[in-house]
């Protein structure tokens, strides 16, 4: 089952988003602090949405995904709208970024992978939004990630970007809301079916 999170319900779980993080990134424990206060502050933003699936069987939650306006005071975008000034322009960079949510989060555990609960989560998290393009950054890689978000329209803006810090290399992406799935103008015998109720 999906569902929205209100903020509230939100910061007084954190521990279950951090979990299926660590799980989705393999990510160093050492570093899950240093992002728990992330998700605090990124929850404090102007239009946060915060969605969960929760397994119908175990009850438990399996994924998660957040995301809220982008504007300048924030440090991914501030940083994002530099390096893409740089790349493709200031008009250009306006015109992705002026009016955007930034998908900043979506994880699934891995032993729910590939059953549709990502596709669910970002196209639920990007619908009846105000704001005109949805935009993130993601490994540059072959990863299943990366094809999710081609496959609904998003377009790298900038390939090996490394973030102040010293980053591996990110690709920045941009879609134009509503997001359309290439798939669905596919005959159905290409298209994955959701999986999941
Ligand atoms: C990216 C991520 C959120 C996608 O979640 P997901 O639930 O696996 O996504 P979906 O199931 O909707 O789609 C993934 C793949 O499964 C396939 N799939 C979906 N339902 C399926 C089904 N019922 N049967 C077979 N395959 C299916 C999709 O076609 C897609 O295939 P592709 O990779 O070849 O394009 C997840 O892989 C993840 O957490 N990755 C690690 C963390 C990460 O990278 N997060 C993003 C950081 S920017």
């Amino acid at each position: 089952m999906l569902s929205e999170l209100t903020i509230r319900q939100f910061l007084g779980d954190l521990d279950t988003p951090l979990a299926i993080y660590a799980d989705a990134m393999d990510a160093d424990p050492a570093m899950l602090p240093g992002r728990r206060d992330l998700m605090r502050r990124h929850a404090s933003f102007p239009g946060f949405r915060a969605l969960q699936v929760t397994d119908d069987a175990t009850r438990r939650v399996v994924g998660f995904a957040y995301g809220f306006h982008g504007e300048h005071g924030q440090w991914w975008y501030d940083t994002v709208w530099n390096a893409l000034v740089r790349a493709i322009g200031a008009a250009q960079t306006a015109d992705w970024l002026v009016n955007c949510i930034e998908v900043a989060e979506i994880h699934v555990h891995k032993a729910h992978q590939r059953a549709g609960i990502g596709t669910r989560l970002l196209t639920t998290l990007t619908s009846g939004r105000p704001e005109r393009t949805a935009v993130l950054s993601t490994p540059d890689r072959d990863t299943t990630a990366r094809r999710l978000y081609r496959r609904f329209g998003f377009t790298e803006l900038l390939t090996g970007y490394n973030f102040p810090g010293g980053s591996p290399p990110y690709v920045l992406m941009g879609a134009e809301l509503p997001l359309n799935d290439a798939r669905a103008s596919l005959p159905r015998r290409f298209s994955a079916s959701p999986g999941i109720s």
